[in-house]
């Protein structure tokens, strides 16, 4: 658990729960936070070992969405060869149930999808999964984790919304986990689950669909923008039973897709709970939005990896501002959901797709970037307009790195050998993804003068300046932030992740006794961080501070839960290394312990230049 709770909201959470009449209990951590769990404790799954890549109806449709486009939005998937790039989820969103019928099951819109009619009365999705099966694409619904979906709230003239009784109209899975996820990954063979919110949202009694008689009153878990309002256990736990019944009926590798939108502490729980989580509203088709939703995952490397990752939402190529007509505006678009190893789920019409947006997803090296196997986000650097992102790849001195111009004015960006952790004065090659060319190679810096929001996207081969020392700001996919220090009620303000590389949770770097170190974690006290050292590494190293508080904080080392490091660090001390032997542990626990005393956010902590040594 990222977050402990008191014990009030447990109990609120158990009476919520008995409530939906949920059969199962939800795997809630069985750890104490800051003890050593000896183990990586994300959400355990085969799926999304990379970010999903694939297509989504709602963005070009809404619920104006039928089989036939499908189909050949699939077909076309094929044919245009993006399937055969990665791109091969097609993931039918809101808008295909009909009904909730008497005995809990849920009845097809076989007016939308003519091949669900199968003579049942449920009808039934086989005809149209085994048809993605045989193209070799997969398949994914949409379901919310409250009694009603987001389109009955945000579309309620859309001609394709659920009929009948406020009963029949409940299409979402609230009291029906194991019933919904028993039908759609073992009765109809889905692959993937997008699960949304509004159910709990969006349903108050002062709500329009409540006023108007058809939906019935949910007492709000979300509210919007509000974390204290929220109520983050009670929708974590909700996730957290679908997710298990999806597992029980779909096995490891079904895709679990949680769409809170970064409310109620989503991006802080979403990878114990889900493949991916958004982190943000949805994207509107504006350069603004584009930018809202990058930067709600553009801090979060530390809670992204393999089977678990941010999702600042579907792609916008394709519209609006990143439609053909604005070529560079979409290459920027997708240069940084490739950066932040973001899914790529298209959302345009591909029956009609202009060849310069197939080309641009197209572009094999920069879906080999957003693919690449270690799992690594990108790690932002900022200098106004002009904006630097890192990412590490797999392989010795692989680099992706981004270099963008959020503004309207040209600019010069840069990135140094510092940030990309070369030796100083080696030289490194430099491919230019978008270009297809090798620019000229580079030593100490790379530069770019960008147009008004323009961007580069490159891949980058250089020498490490210390090949036996990984800092773990170029591993990321390999630490996991199990406890935060905050409570729902002390936590940051939405759009905030409270453990960060390189910077403190309040964005200031991170200093102790007047000296600023480049690299390391920043964080609150009274957290936990596993390290999946993988037994390839014999030391950990790090400069442990206490940041802007007076309280000592005992920072701990364990390697595979053993005990190898202790030392208490009293905020006027001058900084003193940490060096500890963790030689061939799997998992290297990191845990820093406020002495008691103080209310509200413990103090923040560093974990200052921190490595691990081969
Ligand atoms: C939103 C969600 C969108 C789409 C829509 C369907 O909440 O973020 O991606 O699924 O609901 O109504």
């Amino acid at each position: 658990m990222a977050h402990t709770l008191p014990r009030t909201r447990h109990i609120r959470a158990a009476i919520t729960l008995s409530v939906a009449t949920i059969t199962a209990q939800p795997a809630l951590a069985q750890v104490a936070p800051l003890e050593p769990s000896g183990r990586f404790s994300v959400y355990p799954s085969r799926a999304a070992q990379t970010p999903p890549m694939g297509w989504n109806p709602w963005n070009a449709f809404r619920t104006d969405v039928d089989e036939a486009k499908v189909r050949a939005s699939a077909q076309a998937l094929v044919t245009t060869g993006l399937a055969a790039k990665g791109y091969t989820y097609v993931n039918i969103d809101d808008g295909w149930a009909l009904k909730r019928l008497p005995d809990g099951r849920l009845r097809i819109r076989d007016s939308m999808f003519p091949s669900s009619k199968t003579g049942s009365d449920t009808g039934s999705f086989l005809p149209f999964t085994g048809f993605l099966h045989g193209l070799g694409l997969k398949a994914g619904l949409y379901t919310d984790i409250g009694r009603n979906t987001c389109a009955q709230r945000w579309d309620a003239d859309s001609p394709n919304l659920p009929e009948g009784t406020v009963a029949e109209r409940q299409v979402g899975s609230f009291g029906h986990a194991e019933q919904d996820m028993r039908t759609m990954f073992a009765d109809w063979k889905f692959d993937y689950v997008k699960i949304d919110a509004c159910g709990v949202a969006d349903y108050t009694p002062a709500d329009p669909p409540v006023t108007s008689g058809n939906y019935q009153a949910f007492a709000p878990m979300i509210v919007r923008g509000d974390i204290p309002k929220s109520d983050p256990r009670a929708v974590e736990a909700l996730y957290a039973t679908l997710g298990e019944a999806a597992h029980r009926f779909g096995g490891d590798a079904a895709t679990l897709s949680i769409c809170a939108w970064g409310e109620a502490l989503s991006p802080i729980w979403g990878h114990v709970r889900g493949n991916l989580w958004r982190t943000s509203p949805d994207v509107e088709f504006t350069w603004k939005s584009m930018l809202g939703n990058f930067d709600s995952v553009v801090d979060g490397a530390l809670y992204a990896g393999p089977g678990h990752w941010n999702d600042p939402d579907m792609l916008a190529v394709g519209h609006g501002d990143f439609d053909v007509h604005h070529l560079t505006e979409a290459r920027s678009h997708v240069t940084m959901w490739a950066i932040a190893a973001a899914p790529l789920l298209l959302g345009f019409d591909l029956r009609k797709a202009p060849l310069a947006l197939l080309d641009l997803v197209g572009n094999t090296e920069m879906i080999a970037i957003d693919q690449d196997a270690a799992g690594n986000q990108g790690v932002p650097y900022r200098d106004g307009d002009a904006m630097t992102v890192v990412r590490t790849l797999s392989g010795t001195g692989q680099r992706a790195v981004a270099l963008l111009n959020r503004g309207a004015q040209p600019v010069t960006a840069r990135v140094t050998w510092a940030q990309l952790g070369f030796a100083p004065g080696s030289r490194a090659t430099v491919r230019d993804v978008w270009a297809r060319t090798d620019r000229e190679p580079a030593t100490d810096t790379i530069t770019a003068t960008l147009p008004a929001h323009g961007s580069v996207l490159l891949r980058v081969a250089g020498t490490p300046a210390d090949p036996s020392t990984t800092f773990l700001d170029e591993m990321p996919a390999r630490v996991n932030i199990a406890a935060d220090g905050l409570t729902s009620e002390t936590a940051l303000a939405m759009g905030t992740f409270p453990a960060r590389i390189a910077n403190a949770p309040d964005g200031t770097p991170l200093v102790a006794s007047g000296k600023a170190f480049a690299h390391g974690i920043g964080l609150f006290a009274n957290s936990r961080i596993e390290l999946r050292a993988g037994g390839d590494f014999r030391r950990f190293v790090a400069i442990p501070l206490v940041l802007g508080s007076k309280r000592p904080v005992r920072f701990r080392v364990y390697a595979d839960r053993k005990l190898v490091r202790e030392v208490s660090v009293t905020p006027t001390q001058a900084p003193q290394p940490i060096d500890a032997n963790v030689a061939g542990a799997n998992i290297v626990e990191l845990v820093a312990v406020a002495a008691s005393g103080g209310t509200g956010r413990p103090p923040m902590i560093g974990w200052g230049n921190a490595a691990l040594r081969r």
